[in-house]
């Protein structure tokens, strides 16, 4: 029997939506069904913060309704910028003609909560001439250093003081362009510097940046604001600082790892998923290890539809930046791995403790060795990093339920599926994680015909 959900969840309703932090789950049901997936997460937030270097207002369409939105949305809302829900479901309007510097305290009440607020430096200093930064939060998944972002901010002429209240970063004379290379194409610190440059006296190289398509969508969304941003071969971005820049009316690019987790799903209950809104061009190389692993599927003018194909097959899979094979998309995979006859490797290369998660799994009855310090593999693509693990996956073994509690964003979806793939019931703790990324996450668990209870 399941417990009624919140209305306000399934009709994408207010905060109250999704409250429960704690799932039963009665396993061993394939998922069917249709799910849509809205812009990401990824793109969504740092879209945000661009309003804040507008002379005007803008407009951002498909945007999810998760906690990551809401810390963005209040950060800006404590600078001063008046944040506005819009009449399409999805749609906010951003004026920020009222900003200000905001009172610490404010600012720290987001603490640990997200990793954004660091990507309000570049726009706060042009602004204000001052930015203050909060400890960060975001998924416990490594040491998350942000190293990149102060030797890029001290490049463009600002200056970084560490103090009991946090970062607090000032330009008395301006941001000026400057040369950068990163020493790894860090999602994070492009946009660092892409904020920053657009609005810096005189150009700035960005090289060896990060690519991937919720950048590419952040530098289409500058473009509209009237930068000039140029994409050279071989990593290299440049960027022609102007005086000022305007609002945008954007709608985001689609989450791809929110895709990419529900695609897992159907592999690993051996159910039948249509990802509305997914679309294949940004997601080839998932798709190519998807079919490898012995998954089906099918693109369509409004989504792709995924399942299993005649059986599931061991992979071997490195993570990288694009246009690699995602780091967020290497957990809900795992869980379908170990259904796979044989024995699968996954190398995790972009972050040094993302593999913890597999320890509940393995409690779930799954076979899975974590190699701390990476291995080597006849298939590698790229030199090992300093930072790499390794997962070795031996399957198939059946899964059973059991009690565990949500570790971070995309651990803790893989826990949900390998309970539902489970023979038994699991108990599924600490789910607020979730939300922070994945939008309607009960709702759509429902529509898809999972059997479940909220509890707590
Ligand atoms: N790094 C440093 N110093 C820095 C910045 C990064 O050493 O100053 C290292 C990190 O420790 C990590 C690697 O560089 O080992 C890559 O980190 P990156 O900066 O690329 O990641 P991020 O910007 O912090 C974003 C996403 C992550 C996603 C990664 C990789 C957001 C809010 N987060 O993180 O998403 O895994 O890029 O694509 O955009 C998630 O959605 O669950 C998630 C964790």
């Amino acid at each position: 029997m399941k417990t009624l959900l919140n209305d306000a969840d399934s009709a994408g309703g207010p905060e109250a939506a999704l409250s429960g932090e704690t799932i039963r789950i009665r396993g061993g049901r394939p998922l069917r069904g249709r799910v849509e997936v809205k812009g990401a997460k990824n793109l969504v937030t740092k879209a945000m913060v661009a309003a804040l270097l507008g002379d005007t207002p803008s407009t951002l369409r498909d945007v999810p309704d998760i906690s990551d939105v809401k810390v963005v949305r209040s950060l800006l809302e404590v600078h001063g910028v008046r944040v506005e829900s819009g009449a399409e479901e999805g749609t906010l309007h951003f004026d920020p003609s009222g900003a200000v510097a905001a009172h610490f305290e404010e600012i720290d009440a987001h603490a640990g909560a997200s990793r954004i607020p660091i990507l309000f430096c570049g726009p706060l200093l042009h602004l204000l001439g001052e930015a203050l930064i909060p400890d960060l939060g975001g998924c416990r998944i490594g040491d998350r250093p942000i190293n990149f972002h102060m030797d890029a901010l001290r490049a463009f002429g600002a200056i970084v003081d560490k103090s009991y209240e946090g970062i607090r970063i000032t330009a008395p004379d301006g941001l000026h362009g400057a040369n950068i290379e990163l020493p790894y194409p860090s999602v994070g610190a492009t946009e660092q510097v892409l904020l920053t440059a657009v609005r810096a006296k005189g150009t700035t190289e960005l090289r060896n940046a990060a690519i991937e398509p919720e950048i590419m969508d952040l530098i289409a969304v500058l473009q509209k604001m009237g930068a000039i941003i140029s994409y050279e071969p071989n990593r290299v971005l440049l960027i022609e600082g102007v005086d000022s820049l305007r609002g945008y009316d954007h709608r985001a690019i689609f989450d791809r790892n929110e895709a990419a987790s529900w695609a897992c799903a159907a592999l690993a209950t051996d159910g039948d998923i249509f990802v509305g809104g997914a679309r294949q061009q940004e997601m080839l190389t998932f798709l190519n290890v998807f079919r490898k692993a012995g998954g089906w599927f099918d693109v369509r003018e409004d989504g792709i539809q995924f399942r299993r194909g005649d059986r599931l097959t061991p992979v071997v899979v490195e993570t990288d930046v694009h246009p690699g094979f995602m780091t967020d998309w290497q957990q809900p995979l795992i869980v379908a791995l170990t259904q796979a006859q044989g024995t699968s490797v996954v190398h995790e290369t972009v972050y040094e403790n993302r593999l913890g998660f597999t320890e509940a799994l393995v409690q779930m009855g799954a076979d899975i060795v974590v190699h701390p310090q990476g291995i080597d593999s006849p298939e590698r693509r790229v030199p090992r990093r300093a930072l790499e693990q390794a997962a070795v996956v031996t399957g198939p073994t059946p899964l059973h339920g059991a009690e565990v509690v949500v570790p971070d964003l995309r651990g803790g979806y893989s826990y949900v599926i390998a309970a539902l793939a489970a023979q038994g019931e699991s108990v599924v703790s600490n789910m607020g994680i979730i939300r922070r990324g994945y939008e309607k996450f009960f709702a759509k668990l429902d529509a898809l015909g999972a059997d479940f209870d909220v509890i707590g």
